[in-house]
């Protein structure tokens, strides 16, 4: 190990700079105009991998995006590793809140700005990088590994499930390791052990045929902003609780051990509440704020419109309104059983006058890790050697689709070693990457093999 943690170091300056040429093409898997884009972003990434002298890599075309996988099978009777990320990344707008360009990575602060450095590109190279130090110094890996790094996760991972099923025989192994989630706070290993899943689905309420004089007919018919406002405000009661009947019904509710070790982290919560710059925290009654936010499930309305919303006024009954609504899931909620119950209701509440329409966008299962399987504390000890800090367990409230097809599809369990920093601005204007976390984050992942390797 000492070579390989030398390697690392020696060559600092020149991984970040390559890290930078990959970030430099803008991979905006929702944008149709960034398809190419897309291409080229998957072969920058195998030619970097096909240099390290993989025994295979391929780029796998999907219906949407294609996927880059690649695997070194050299090490007869040691255990096989599945490392799994995405190399597409979130669209960039507003574009004029960026400090510098989203795709000219900067170096400021110690820290990559720029978008897609810690989600997930920055995560990705983390362990390709762990994987050029073995080969360039060792020779070969301690472990069999196969790495799958997908296009389409910020969009729902639609095409991702076939692809799975296709290549099923491919993606065989007996650990699977993800980079893609948030450390607790700076310079404490965090081992993320559950994740929420994703509902999302677009409501749409029809009225007149087209905008009316609202002297003429307003009063005569249903107003369709009226109507979906009063929806969407009956979802939830003054408490916060979800008002879906059967919503609740198959939700795991904490233990107290969960609850107990939730409490024991330290969490700030007036200094997560000034990070949103929101006037007060509010969730459903009786959970902390990280129960609310790891371990409850929500119902959120992420975007209303309908009808004029220009400057000054104009008198009409809009013919039509519609709303995107989305609810992360806990486990043992499926996003289809939540579909129906969501859309039963608001068709329910939908008062006399309108047609409503729902459409489901797209979804992910939520995860919780085995957490008593002896690989946690593998995982713990990798971990905390490369940041010579203890490992904590934490949970997420965001969806990673394939952590769950794939813990379902090998009965294996998922480590989520992730680098990130809970104030990232991933999604956001000047995204960024701390600098100390990725090179710490390629030795957690060089302990993390040799580790799994003598299992
Ligand atoms: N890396 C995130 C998942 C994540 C979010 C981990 C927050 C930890 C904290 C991932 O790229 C993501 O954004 N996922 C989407 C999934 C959706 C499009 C199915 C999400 O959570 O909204
Ligand atoms: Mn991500
Ligand atoms: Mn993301």
């Amino acid at each position: 190990m000492d070579n390989v943690l030398a390697y690392i170091d020696k060559n600092r300056e020149r991984f970040v700079g390559e890290l930078a040429e990959w970030v430099k093409i803008p991979a905006i898997s929702s944008d149709p105009t960034h398809k190419a884009d897309m291409q080229k972003n998957a072969e920058h990434l195998s030619a970097e991998l096909g240099k390290l002298g993989a025994d295979r890599v391929e780029i796998w075309p999907t219906a949407g995006h294609p996927a880059v996988f690649a695997e070194w099978l050299k090490a007869p009777g040691r255990p096989t590793l599945l490392v799994y990320g995405h190399h597409d990344v979130q669209p960039v707008d507003p574009l004029e809140k960026w400090v510098s360009p989203p795709f000219e990575p900067a170096i400021r602060d110690g820290r990559m700005w720029g978008r897609g450095v810690v989600d997930d590109k920055g995560q990705v190279h983390i362990h390709v990088k762990a994987i050029e130090a073995f080969l360039k110094t060792v020779g070969k890996l301690p472990l069999n590994l196969k790495l799958i790094v997908e296009g389409e996760e910020e969009i729902g991972s639609e095409n991702l499930d076939a692809l799975m099923r296709d290549k099923a025989k491919d993606l065989a192994a007996d650990f699977v390791c993800v980079s893609d989630t948030a450390m607790f706070g700076r310079g404490i290993p965090s081992l993320c052990v559950g994740l929420r899943g994703l509902m999302y689905l677009e409501v749409r309420v029809d009225g007149p045929n087209t905008d009316l004089h609202s002297g003429s007919f307003g009063g005569g018919v249903t107003n369709p902003v009226n109507a979906l406002a009063r929806m969407i405000s009956r979802l939830h009661d003054d408490d916060g609780k979800i008002l879906v009947p059967g919503f609740y019904d198959k939700v795991l509710t904490l233990t107290k051990a969960e609850r107990d070790e939730i409490a024991s982290l330290p969490f700030d919560e007036k200094e997560w509440l000034a990070s949103t710059g929101a006037p007060a925290v509010f969730g459903e009654k009786g959970y902390s704020t990280l129960e609310r936010v790891w371990a409850r499930p929500t119902l959120d309305c992420c975007g209303i419109h309908g009808g004029f919303a220009g400057e000054g006024a104009k008198t009409i009954i809009p013919s039509f309104a519609s709303a995107k609504v989305s609810c992360r899931l806990v486990p043992n909620q499926e996003p289809e059983e939540i579909e129906k119950l969501v859309g039963d209701h608001l068709r329910r509440l939908a008062p006399p006058g309108v047609r409503v329409t729902v459409t489901y966008l797209h979804g992910g299962r939520p995860y919780l890790a085995p957490t008593d399987h002896p690989v946690f504390e593998v995982a713990k000890r990798a971990f905390a050697k490369a940041f010579g800090r203890p490992t904590v367990f934490i949970r997420e409230g965001g969806s990673i689709p394939f952590v769950r097809t794939i813990a379902d599809a090998t009965g294996k369990p998922c480590l989520l070693m992730g680098f990130g920093q809970p104030d990232e601005n991933a999604h956001a204007p000047n995204e960024w990457l701390d600098l100390e976390n990725y090179h710490l984050g390629i030795k957690s992942a060089a302990y993390l093999y040799d580790e799994l390797g003598k299992l």
